[in-house]
């Protein structure tokens, strides 16, 4: 009789809630399975919609920070190959500006019966620059020329557009891009060599002015005929971009990956907490409220260790309880 009247004001004060229409609609034998079922579809609700809003947010986070860092990354690789070819090409200019003062001279006298190659500042910067180590054997210097004295120096058709483009813009000052090579992509930077002193004319202008010394070891065939102000070639440095951009992406994957992991980690401890903190405790409370609501009150109080929020629930439920048993003994009393 009890039972009825209680479960009878149940339907009437919730009836709004379906959950526990359904409730009280179960039979009266086997509420707990019945119960049970139902909060734990409640509480994988929670969990599921907590963990697609953490997965959500996480995903957008790190389509953001992988845009941002992947171009920075890029961007930052391609700087590096930029400076390498840039301390190549003042590497080179160094080696010349060296022979200039401090070789020639010296070997000056020399030259009247043996010419020495290694008076010559072009010679010097690309014998120097091909003493590369080894793993610098991408690292390329050429002074590329369209008449060169030395054939080793004669520029290749790629070059020769380029020394033919400074031909005919004489207010460029530098190109460069990158180039696909067999071994991979190779960035270069391209400088103009313009004969601007009229001193170069010596050994490049008529064969006839240049020291015989020059003439017999090269002949009069190459390297001659070059005019004051003309582009006779380019300072061609190429450095590859295989090993920056590999350095990127290794830095890229790396970054994903431990965002990756710190998520994961993140997502275990966060279920765990769920879990343990949220929902465990809150099926419990959702049970005892089950069996109140139909007048079972021989479950045990919920123990008053937490502090949080969850505690005070607790608390106030084991309150209402007891008031509502309390109640109820009235009830039953007066009836
Ligand atoms: C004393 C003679 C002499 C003078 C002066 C001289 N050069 Fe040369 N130059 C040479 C010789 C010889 C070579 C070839 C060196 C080698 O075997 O690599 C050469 C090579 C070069 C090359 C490389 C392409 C090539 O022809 O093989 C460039 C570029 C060049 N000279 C520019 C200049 C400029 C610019 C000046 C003036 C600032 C100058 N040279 C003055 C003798 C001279």
């Amino acid at each position: 009789m009890r039972r009825g009247r209680v479960a009878g004001t149940r339907m009437h004060a919730v009836s709004a809630n379906p959950w526990t229409s359904i409730n009280h609609a179960r039979p009266r034998k086997g509420p707990r399975v019945g119960g049970y079922a139902l909060q734990k579809q409640v509480a994988m609700g929670l969990r599921l919609k907590f963990n697609l809003i953490l997965t959500i947010v996480f995903a957008a986070g790190l389509g953001v920070s992988a845009y941002i860092s992947y171009d920075m990354l890029q961007s930052n690789a391609r700087d590096e190959v930029i400076r390498n070819a840039n301390i190549m090409i003042q590497a080179a200019r160094a080696i010349r500006s060296y022979t200039v003062a401090e070789i020639r001279p010296k070997l000056a006298s020399q030259l009247a019966h043996t010419f020495l190659p290694q008076t010559v500042p072009a010679y010097a910067a690309t014998e120097t620059l091909k003493r590369l180590p080894a793993e610098y054997h991408d690292f390329g210097y050429t002074e590329a020329t369209l008449n060169p004295t030395n054939p080793r120096d004669r520029a290749s058709d790629w070059q020769a557009d380029l020394i033919r483009a400074f031909q005919q813009d004489p207010n460029a000052k530098s190109y460069s891009g990158v180039r696909q090579t067999p071994r991979g992509g190779a960035l270069f930077i391209a400088d103009p060599i313009r004969i601007t002193d009229k001193a170069c004319l010596t050994c490049h202008g008529e064969p006839a002015n240049a020291p015989a010394s020059l003439i017999k070891l090269y002949g009069r065939d190459n390297g001659f005929g070059w005019k004051l102000n003309e582009v006779v070639g380019a300072q061609v440095v190429s450095v590859p971009t295989a090993v920056a951009t590999r350095k990127a992406d290794r830095a890229f994957f790396t970054f994903i990956a431990s965002l990756c992991s710190v998520f994961v980690v993140l997502y275990v401890v966060l279920n765990i907490m769920l879990g343990r903190l949220i929902l465990r405790p809150i099926t419990r409370m959702a049970r005892a409220a089950d069996e109140v609501s139909v007048g079972n009150f021989d479950i045990a109080e919920f123990e008053a260790g937490r502090k949080d929020e969850i505690g005070r629930l607790g608390v106030s439920f084991n309150r209402m309880r007891r008031s509502l048993k309390q109640a109820m003994g009235m009830i039953d009393g007066a009836g």
